[in-house]
């Protein structure tokens, strides 16, 4: 029978708190549970996000991290898909293959335990975190700022066990959503014009994934040009700074991709969170069959806007979660393609940090930083 196990765990204790790294202890793993040795961890902006306060979901104190590289440490009674040693990429959408969602077909939005992952607590309702006799919530049913961390068996993706774990630990959020948009939800074809807005790692990995498809046209779309040469490596053929335009961003690229008496891009990417921004990815594109996909996360309570002669006059607006992409199905497809240099990953490193850094690994986000990750 497995035992409490005792490790160092970064703590958010309060909305807005800087973390603090304490002595945690995290229970065996329950039925249909895993327990896992996190090696690496990236730091995205829905920690950041969920840190500050703005979402009004959070449950402190709690342990954040979403984008993990782990080995199993134990498994709870029932699990049979993976064993003791695996390489496991942490999910913070689930694929159960037995919920409606997953039935479908349609869609990777697993919802089997939405509610208790919203709630930061694994689906039988309780934590299996403690610090100082107090417990401590999880975050997205992985919370990765941990040494080891427990999560559901749906929730575990077991990749190749030659993948760097510091590298490949970006596919649990931030590459695979801009990626996967591009190849599962908007199903790019080759000789089609693009617009990009936002060059973080999602816009440059939804740039990766227009290259890869084929994309005549990558117009890479951000307020701060020191993205441009970046996204240029990514494969974006053209970049444009609104701020050196004194008229609307989406006239601007209409302008540009004007063809035989009409301009609009046919696919655009929004992948920045304001509103502001998706209005002008609807706007700019092109009349009769343009496809705008959001992913940024909008601060709660936002909402979006346009004329609804927009989507009248044949546009059309949808999102994005995860890419559109089912982790137990598709991550390790996708870790063998990196494996065999279909695309990049080690691109999107901007530095590593340990633990007791992490705080810095957040403050370099506001730098400008792409992605940096803790190493455990
Ligand atoms: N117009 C154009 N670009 C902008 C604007 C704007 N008005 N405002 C910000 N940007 C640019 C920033 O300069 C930055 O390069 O958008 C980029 C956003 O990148 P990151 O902050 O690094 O975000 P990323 O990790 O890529 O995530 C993008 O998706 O998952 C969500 O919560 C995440 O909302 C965030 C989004
Ligand atoms: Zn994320």
């Amino acid at each position: 029978m497995a035992q409490p196990i005792n490790c160092k765990a970064a703590v958010c204790w309060e909305a807005g708190a800087d973390l603090v790294i304490e002595d945690i202890a995290v229970g065996p793993p329950k039925a249909g549970e895993v327990r896992v040795k996190v090696l690496a961890t990236g730091v995205c902006h829905t920690d950041e996000y969920t840190r500050s306060g703005m979402d009004s979901e959070g449950t402190f104190p709690c342990i954040l991290g979403h984008e993990g590289g782990c080995v199993v440490e134990s498994v709870g009674e029932g699990v049979t898909t993976v064993a003791v040693g695996d390489h496991v990429i942490p999910l913070y959408i689930p694929e159960c293959r037995e919920c409606k969602f997953c039935k479908s077909g349609k869609t990777n939005l697993c919802s089997i335990i939405r509610v208790t992952q919203g709630k930061g607590v694994m689906p039988d309702g309780t934590s299996r975190f403690t610090c100082k006799g107090q417990t401590v919530y999880h975050f997205m049913g992985t919370s990765t700022f941990s040494e080891y961390t427990v999560v559901a068996e749906i929730s575990i993706a077991k990749v190749a066990k030659e993948a760097p774990l510091e590298k490949v630990c970006l596919l649990g959020c931030g590459i695979t959503t801009g990626y996967g948009a591009v190849m599962n939800t908007m199903k790019c074809e080759a000789g089609c014009n693009a617009a990009v807005f936002g060059l973080g790692a999602v816009g440059l990995a939804s740039i990766m994934g227009l290259s890869k498809a084929g994309a005549k046209r990558i117009i890479a779309v951000d307020i701060n040009p020191k993205k441009f040469e970046l996204a240029k490596q990514f494969g974006a053929t053209e970049c444009v700074n609104p701020k050196d335009h004194d008229k609307p961003i989406q006239e601007v690229l209409i302008e540009m991709t004007f063809e035989d008496g009409a301009g609009g891009l046919d696919y655009t990417f929004e992948c920045i969170g304001r509103p502001e921004t998706m209005r002008a990815a609807l706007e700019c594109c092109h009349k009769g069959w343009g496809k705008s996909c959001i992913m940024g996360v909008a601060g709660a309570g936002v909402e979006v806007s346009t004329r609804p002669f927009q989507l009248v006059t044949g546009r059309t607006w949808t999102g994005s979660a995860f890419g559109g992409t089912r982790g137990r199905t598709q991550l390790p497809q996708m870790v063998d393609e990196y494996l065999q240099g279909q695309f990049k990953v080690d691109e999107f490193v901007t530095g590593e940090f340990p633990l007791e850094k992490i705080n810095d690994a957040f403050h370099s986000m506001h730098d400008g930083a792409i992605r940096p990750v803790v190493i455990m």
